[in-house]
């Protein structure tokens, strides 16, 4: 079942998805060679409950720990580690915050040091699709219209979308109806309605969409050992069109 959030569910939707895009702004100075996993989920951890909010990951579905780390061909639920992180490597950092109720949910793919060009591209152009996506939010528009601009933006280019994993609704439960899918037709699907909230979080991978999860039941990695690129935001159905709210206007950079 899809929830139409009211005025008062909505500012608190804006709260979460404010702190979960100001966990991201802290802990990116900290994204350098020789810094572990455990030492961004641990500042993250601390960051959160700081501002009187929870982790969402932690214990959800026996999650371990309180953000997704994934790491070159991790595509995503990469679990935070004893793992240095070393020049040349792309991390994504997945937040997800829990503020009076309400769920916030962002990610973002980082270099580590200096970034190979063939890296930068596809985390580029990650990036780009999700923005195409969202200017595509409005009342009226589908959500197949979401998913085939995402894929007429990042196949021309011979990179694949992840077809397992998908955005989702999102309010009081961490995934909420509807399934926001990556790929698909424009005029198909759902209607998008005001006061829908819901995340889009393409996962774009250099080489085939394959993937497989690992021994730890979580993390996916890509069957061929290519890097994979990710970015998401929560974002609200407005009257005219969408708002963001994962996004601090000024601050955040994408
Ligand atoms: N934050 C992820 C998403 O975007 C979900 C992570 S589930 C977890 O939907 F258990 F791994 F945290
Ligand atoms: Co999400
Ligand atoms: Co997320």
């Amino acid at each position: 079942m899809v929830t139409i959030k009211k005025d008062d569910e909505i500012e608190l939707m804006r709260r979460s998805g404010k702190l979960a895009a100001e966990v991201l702004l802290m802990i990116a100075p900290y994204i350098k060679p020789g810094v572990t996993t455990n030492e961004l989920n641990d500042r993250c951890h601390d960051f959160i409950v700081e501002n009187g909010a929870i982790p969402a990951p932690l214990n959800y579905r026996g999650f371990p720990k309180s953000i997704c780390t994934s790491v070159n061909d991790e595509i995503c639920h990469g679990i935070p580690s004893e793992r240095k992180l070393r020049n040349g490597d792309v991390v994504n950092l997945d937040i997800t915050t829990i503020v009076d109720g309400f769920h916030g949910d962002t990610n973002q793919s980082f270099f580590v040091g200096s970034p190979r060009k063939q890296a930068k591209k596809l985390v580029d152009t990650t990036r780009e699709a999700l923005h195409k996506a969202i200017a595509v939010v409005r009342p009226g528009a589908r959500l197949g219209d979401i998913g085939a601009t995402i894929q007429q933006h990042v196949e021309p280019k011979g990179y694949s979308v992840v077809r397992e994993f998908c955005g989702h609704g999102i309010g009081r439960n961490f995934h909420e109806d509807p399934q926001v899918l990556h790929f698909g037709n424009f005029g198909q699907g759902m209607v998008l309605e005001k006061g829908m909230t819901f995340t889009i979080e393409p996962m774009i991978n250099l080489g085939k969409p394959d993937l497989r999860i690992l021994e730890d039941n979580w993390t996916a990695v890509t069957q061929d050992g290519n890097l994979s690129a990710q970015y998401e935001h929560t974002v609200l159905v407005t009257d005219d069109g969408h708002e963001v709210l994962t996004r601090i206007e000024g601050k955040t950079s994408f």
